[in-house]
């Protein structure tokens, strides 16, 4: 009886981390489409297409700064391999060259830290988005793959 038990429960617990996979496949995809959403608000303000605004520069900041915090765990093992739907996948340097994708995600959190508080009006965010872009645009170069 208390073998049955536990039988079941390995069985639940096992489903758990099968099932935990495509989730997280999930989460660091809208994770990152969070990002290009933000970024693409902010580039709205610096080309003039909207006007600037405070609350929607600190809420990209915000979430820039939540990435950041949790890009160390975006890319398990786990995921290697798994597709990712869309236009983007992650390369296999990330898990190759684990070293310099931490190096990348090390500097977007410091450059991402140095901004809070610094932006309060076009032209500081004009410099510090170009800075931001660097960090985003350098760790897709090496560590994401566009699809065909
Ligand atoms: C440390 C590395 C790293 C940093 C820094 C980074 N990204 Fe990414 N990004 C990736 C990887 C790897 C992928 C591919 C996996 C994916 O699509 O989720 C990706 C995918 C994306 C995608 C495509 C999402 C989709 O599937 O449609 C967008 C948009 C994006 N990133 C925007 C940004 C922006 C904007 C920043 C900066 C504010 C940023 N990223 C910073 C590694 C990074």
């Amino acid at each position: 009886m208390k073998r049955s038990i536990v039988v079941a429960g390995a069985l639940v617990l096992g489903l758990g981390a099968v099932m935990a996979e495509p989730d997280q496949v999930k989460d660091t995809q809208t994770m990152m489409k969070g990002n290009g959403k933000n970024a693409g608000a902010l580039a709205a303000m610096v080309k003039g297409e909207k006007p600037y605004d405070q609350a929607t520069v600190d809420a990209a900041i915000k979430q820039f700064a939540d990435t950041a915090a949790k890009l160390p765990t975006l890319f398990p093992a786990s995921i290697k391999g798994k597709p990712f739907d869309g236009d983007y996948s992650p390369s296999s340097k990330i898990w190759e060259d684990k070293a310099g994708f931490d190096e990348h995600i090390a500097s977007f959190a410091k450059v991402i830290g140095d901004a809070k508080g610094k932006i309060t009006d076009l032209d500081t965010l004009k410099a510090q988005l170009s800075v931001i872009g660097k960090q985003c645009g350098g760790c897709h170069e090496t560590f994401r793959i566009k699809k065909t």
